[in-house]
């Protein structure tokens, strides 16, 4: 596929601001400063569609941006959500704001919608922390498909690559589980999560 137009298209923080139009759905989990926002704008190649930041904690809400795809093969165009969650993990957020996010994030999960899957993000560079193997047996455990993604890619060379893909599988407990390396920068992986995406669209 190819994404012809990208558009934000709301911000919630509770179920009622979900967007009204019913469309499938991709969302996007991981920790702060993983590179969510990155990997969206990379994939879609609208460069200021999700808002990057330096500091973590940077998304704060639900946000929704409407996507369509348009098929190599006979040019037919499909509409559908991708969409960016706050990061969880975040060192500088208290214990409240913890409760506040998982009930919120869990409000998302499971709220009756066309969710196909969740992207879940890893950096490539470092074993998955506590919060990601919380997060990935807990959408294990409501049945929630799970892809992830490790990101930061071009900050390892081959090698390391491998490597730490194998720790990340480990780690997860799951070896038979397909990772796939991204960069933003370089926007590797990009062709193979569009791949994916557009099955995911006709499913
Ligand atoms: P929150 O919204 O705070 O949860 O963070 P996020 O997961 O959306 O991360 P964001 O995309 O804002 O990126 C965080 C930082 O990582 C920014 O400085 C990005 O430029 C950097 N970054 C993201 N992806 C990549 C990547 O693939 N390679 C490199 N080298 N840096 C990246
Ligand atoms: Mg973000």
């Amino acid at each position: 596929i190819n994404i012809t137009k990208a558009e934000y298209i709301a911000s919630a923080v509770e179920p009622r601001q979900f967007p009204e139009e019913k469309l499938r759905q991709i969302a996007f989990i991981g920790r702060s400063n993983v590179g969510k926002s990155s990997l969206i704008n990379s994939l879609t190649r609208f460069h200021n569609l999700a808002r990057v930041s330096r500091e973590p904690g940077k998304t704060q809400t639900i946000n929704f941006f409407k996507l369509t795809a348009k098929y190599y093969e006979d040019e037919s165009i499909k509409d559908f959500y991708l969409v960016d969650l706050p990061g969880y993990g975040y060192a500088k957020t208290g214990q409240a704001n913890r409760k506040k996010w998982a009930s919120f994030i869990e409000k998302y999960f499971l709220f009756p919608q066309d969710l196909y899957c969740v992207c879940q993000l890893i950096d490539i560079r470092h074993d998955p922390m506590p919060s990601d193997i919380n997060m990935f047996n807990w959408l294990l455990k409501h049945e929630i498909p799970v892809f992830v993604i490790a990101t930061k890619a071009d900050k390892l060379g081959k090698n390391s690559i491998s490597k730490n893909i194998s720790c990340i599988k480990k780690a997860l407990k799951v070896p038979e589980l397909t990772i796939l390396p991204y960069s933003s920068v370089k926007n590797e992986g990009r062709s193979y999560l569009l791949d994916f995406i557009g099955h995911a669209l006709v499913e």
